[in-house]
């Protein structure tokens, strides 16, 4: 893939020994260092409490990309990447915490020319945010420096607030990187692609031709061993205050002026601004049977592992429809769509003038698996005399068209903050509104209902809803 590496530079993770690392984080670096997307002055520094040596981060490293890879580990590439891996284990408390990180990077800079470039990645429990912002900035580490931080962005209005502000101690708004892995998704850029690159779907994408839309991230798992995370955190603010709200800007915002980062977020943030604040009657929380038999779930656990909410936008393009969010744990399948119901046509020739009328059309945004585009709609059935209607789709699938492999989400992002590019990251405002939408159901949550695992969620919902398209 032809295009111009990012500056030399180091990137240095926080919370190297963790999951995100091994799972995500070494996997992409490795996969872009493959397909020679990184530059030539490049290395990686893990940091964390873990006593390890090189060696010792190598080999895990080496682990887990055996493991988690998606392209195979060859060996000279791998002993080319393994050179560029070094550790240094410390903490984040006292004011000098980091200063033995300060000279190694420096040494880092003359063995592998990266000309004191970097890009710090806080991929530690939110908590440490606060901490590692300080440390670096004491050490006067921040000045050159990007930072990566990963959701939750806070739990609330009030602590995102303080978080924003603990981060704007060291380091200011164009450098600081919020991520959300959806937004890396090929498939969520390409929302904006489908709007403002053709002239065919502008003009019905709105009050007048939608009748709702529906957002819908399934996911086959469940809490993967994350009871800890999921008591304190539950759906609503892993899921919808980050992907789905995420999502639902990409579908709801109008034409940005240019695809500046600024001016696409500006125009995300006017979207959270015009909806209004989730009623709590308006939303379902679930849990799936069997959530509390988990290891480090309390009995009378209320968190919640799906949830669906009914949001509204108070603006001339959306007023009165309804965005249907629903996402879960533990569900029929994993699938993550974006469909927009069209009305129905305003009289039926097809059938008994009283009768229900053809199915209404949609758009389906297919995110994963399978990642496309498909129109429902109608058609004529072949046959003689009788003018009878059934379904049929227009379809176009990512995979087919373009030989291309798409990029995994980190490995897009991890990119684009190497390069400083912000598009594809949220900003302050965005963060602090989507908390502010979701208070009153975070305030005022309603009782937790069970669904079956395998099921596509809670019938509650559904009396919500209506079913999942
Ligand atoms: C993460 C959530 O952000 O996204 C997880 O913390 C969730 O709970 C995951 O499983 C889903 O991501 P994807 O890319 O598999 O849809």
């Amino acid at each position: 893939m032809a295009m111009k590496p990012p500056d030399p530079q180091v990137v240095v993770i926080f919370g190297a020994s963790g999951d995100l690392t091994r799972r995500k984080l070494l996997p992409a670096l490795y996969h872009l260092f493959v397909e020679n997307m990184l530059p030539e002055g490049f290395a990686v520094v893990g940091y964390s409490r873990s006593g390890l040596s090189d060696e010792d981060f190598r080999a895990r490293a080496r682990d887990a990309l055996e493991r988690f890879a998606r392209c195979s580990v060859d060996a000279e590439a791998w002993s080319e990447f393994a050179r560029r891996l070094s550790y240094v284990s410390g903490g984040f408390d006292g004011s000098n915490a980091m200063d033995h990180l300060r000279g190694h990077l420096d040494a880092i800079d003359r063995r592998h020319r990266t000309q004191g470039g970097r890009l710090y990645y806080a991929a530690t429990p939110p908590a440490a945010y606060p901490s590692i912002a300080a440390r670096l900035s004491q050490c006067g580490l921040h000045e050159a420096g990007r930072i990566v931080v990963e959701k939750p962005f806070g739990e609330d209005l009030a602590s995102a607030r303080a978080l924003n502000a603990h981060l704007h101690l060291g380091f200011d708004e164009s450098q600081i990187f919020r991520i959300d892995h959806y937004l890396g998704k090929e498939t969520i850029q390409n929302i904006l692609a489908l709007r403002f690159a053709n002239g065919m779907f502008e003009p019905i994408w709105n009050r007048r031709y939608v009748d709702s839309v529906q957002i819908t991230v399934a996911e086959e798992i469940g809490i993967e061993g994350r009871a800890t995370f999921y008591e304190e955190t539950g759906t609503i603010r892993d899921m919808v205050q980050t992907h789905l709200l995420q999502v639902l800007t990409f579908v709801a915002m109008e034409p940005p002026v240019s695809l500046e980062p600024d001016r696409l977020r500006d125009e995300k943030v006017r979207v959270l601004r015009s909806m209004r604040p989730v009623d709590p009657r308006r939303v379902v929380r679930g849990q799936f049977q069997g959530y509390r038999d988990q290891p480090g779930v309390s009995a009378g656990s209320q968190a919640e592992t799906y949830a669906a909410l009914q949001v509204e936008m108070d603006n001339w393009r959306w007023a009165g429809v309804p965005f249907h969010l629903r996402t879960g744990k533990r569900m029929n399948r994993k699938l993550t769509e974006v469909s927009l119901l069209f009305r129905h046509v305003p009289f039926n020739v097809f059938g008994p003038a009283d009768g229900p009328g053809p199915v209404r059309d949609a758009l389906v945004v297919r995110v994963q698996p399978e990642e496309g585009i498909s129109i429902h709609l109608n058609v004529k059935k072949p046959g003689v005399g009788l003018m009878d209607v059934e379904r049929a789709s227009l379809d176009f699938d990512y995979e087919k068209t373009f030989s291309t492999p798409l990029l995994e989400a980190y490995e897009l992002l991890l990119l684009e903050a190497m390069m400083g590019d912000h598009t594809l990251f949220t900003r302050e405002d965005e963060v602090e509104r989507a908390w502010e939408v979701l208070a009153p159901v975070l305030r005022d949550p309603p009782p937790v209902v069970p669904y079956a695992p395998g099921s596509w969620g809670p019938p509650e919902a559904d009396a919500l809803l209506g079913p999942v398209r």
